[in-house]
């Protein structure tokens, strides 16, 4: 897919990988909606788009309102023209055991991991499809096929996307000239709180820097590729998962600590 003139729409883009995500496609000449909640937030990615000489409007939505979906969607038509490629990044990351989520939590990360991308498809897919062209690009997780402890809800919301990216793309086969892709990172360098990146390092995590994933991901996009993986070491985790996931519970025991340790630190903020 050549995206020079295409129009990219980019939930979270005010966020740790969002913003690179918006600066990657920026850089092939893509014109940029970006979504966020707030105005000042995405001001400094407006900017970023103004610099480097390409469209940009700002989209002040919560992804978890119909009327802000179909809101945003009307306001980047209006804007910029019909969306070509949606990358449905916005996302949110409780940490903590599955019994302390409470009622709210729970909710609020199905709603922005889940409803809001699959309700945003829905809403971009049939202009895709009429013009014969477009992707949707959904960013998922090392977590969405290796489920992790102390990240139990996030870690299924990353599964359905998973789940919902394949069952799409074998529903537009006959669909000449749209896609999907299913990106998964494994732990980026974003906006987590230090004491995040202190359990990180004890767990001995390997982080890739946003500006890596943001290649990755418009690459993808470009290769019209299905799915991507991020991380030797995660892959070959995810495959012994699928084989034999008890082996990998027994692995997880010591990491299992310092999450236990690092848990409340992390609720603090
Ligand atoms: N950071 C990591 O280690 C990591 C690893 C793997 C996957 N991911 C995934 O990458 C994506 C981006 O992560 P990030 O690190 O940039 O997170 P982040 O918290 O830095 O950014 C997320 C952005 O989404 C926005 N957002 C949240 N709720 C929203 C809503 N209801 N409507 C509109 N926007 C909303 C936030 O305002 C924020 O700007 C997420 O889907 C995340 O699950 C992150």
């Amino acid at each position: 897919m050549i995206l020079k003139g295409v129009n990219v729409m980019i939930t979270g883009a005010a966020g740790g990988i969002g913003r690179h995500i918006a600066g990657a496609f920026a850089s092939r000449g893509a014109n940029l909606s970006l979504v966020d909640m707030s105005e000042e937030s995405l001001a400094p990615v407006l900017e970023m788009a103004k610099e480097k000489g390409v469209s940009a409007v700002p989209v002040v939505a919560d992804i978890t309102k119909d009327e802000d979906i179909e809101r945003a969607v009307r306001e980047t038509e209006v804007e910029l023209g019909s969306v070509g490629v949606l990358v449905n990044n916005a996302g949110i990351m409780p940490f903590k055991t599955a019994i302390d989520h409470s009622p709210g939590e729970i909710m609020a990360t199905l709603m922005v991991n889940v409803y809001g991308p699959m309700r945003l498809t829905q809403t971009v897919l049939p202009g895709m499809i009429k013009s014969g062209s477009g992707r949707v690009v959904n960013i998922g997780s090392t977590f969405g096929s290796l489920a992790f402890p102390y990240f139990s809800v996030y870690s299924a919301t990353k599964s359905a996307m998973r789940s919902f990216s394949e069952a799409l793309r074998r529903e537009l086969q006959e669909v000449k000239g749209v896609g999907v892709t299913y990106v998964a990172p494994r732990a980026v360098r974003s906006t987590q709180p230090p004491v995040f990146f202190e359990m990180a390092k004890k767990m001995k995590m390997s982080l890739d820097e946003p500006t890596k994933v943001a290649s990755v991901i418009v690459r993808a996009v470009e290769k019209e590729e299905s799915e991507v993986y991020l991380g030797g070491s995660e892959k070959l985790f995810m495959f012994i998962n699928k084989i034999k996931p008890t082996m990998v519970d027994g692995g997880l025991k010591k990491q299992i600590e310092i999450m236990k340790e690092y848990s409340p630190k992390m609720q603090k903020k």
